[in-house]
């Protein structure tokens, strides 16, 4: 056993966990933050994207014990309170989710993306963006729409997401 440390949507955790747990299972099993999802054993689909210091990976492919120190945002970390982070709210207005199950980490990528990339989002950015994050239900063309959406949204002054883990 190992004790990692780490800083989980602003706050200071520290947990016994074996040296190979993965950062997702350290978030899901030792901290039961949920919202991180794991969608395939192969680092394809995206369902596991937190951000690590402010950028965006695949928790399932990370090992927890690597991230000692850091500083770890998930979708829980996102919403302020009652009142969503610009980017959950363009998924919602806009349907970008059905069963969900993508959605964590969709949002999550988005984020980053934006971080990266900026607010003004063409379709083709953004398709080849989200290359990493794979749905099985809404054949993206909402996804899109929103990513767009909360893009132009977070541009409008609302907090990028390290500012609200902070
Ligand atoms: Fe991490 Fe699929 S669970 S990429
Ligand atoms: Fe079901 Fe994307 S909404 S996998």
């Amino acid at each position: 056993m190992a004790t990692i440390s780490m800083t989980v949507n602003g706050k200071p955790v520290t947990a016994n966990a074996e040296p190979r747990t993965l950062l997702v299972q350290f978030l899901r099993e030792n901290l039961r933050l949920t919202g991180t999802h794991v969608g395939c054993d192969t680092s394809q689909c995206g369902a596991c994207v937190v951000h690590l210091d402010g950028k965006a990976v695949k928790s399932c492919t990370t090992l927890a014990i690597a991230c000692e120190g850091m500083s770890v945002t998930t979708i829980e970390g996102l919403a302020e309170g009652d009142v969503l982070h610009p980017m959950q709210e363009a998924f919602r207005e806009h349907h970008g989710l059905q069963c969900g199950y993508c959605t964590p980490g969709m949002i999550m990528a988005a984020v980053d993306m934006v971080n990266r990339r900026g607010h003004a989002l063409d379709e083709k950015t953004i398709r080849e963006d989200l290359e990493g994050n794979i749905c099985r239900c809404t054949g993206y063309h909402n996804i899109v729409k929103a990513v767009a959406a909360g893009a132009e949204a977070m541009g409008k002054g609302a907090a990028p997401v390290q500012a609200a883990a902070e």
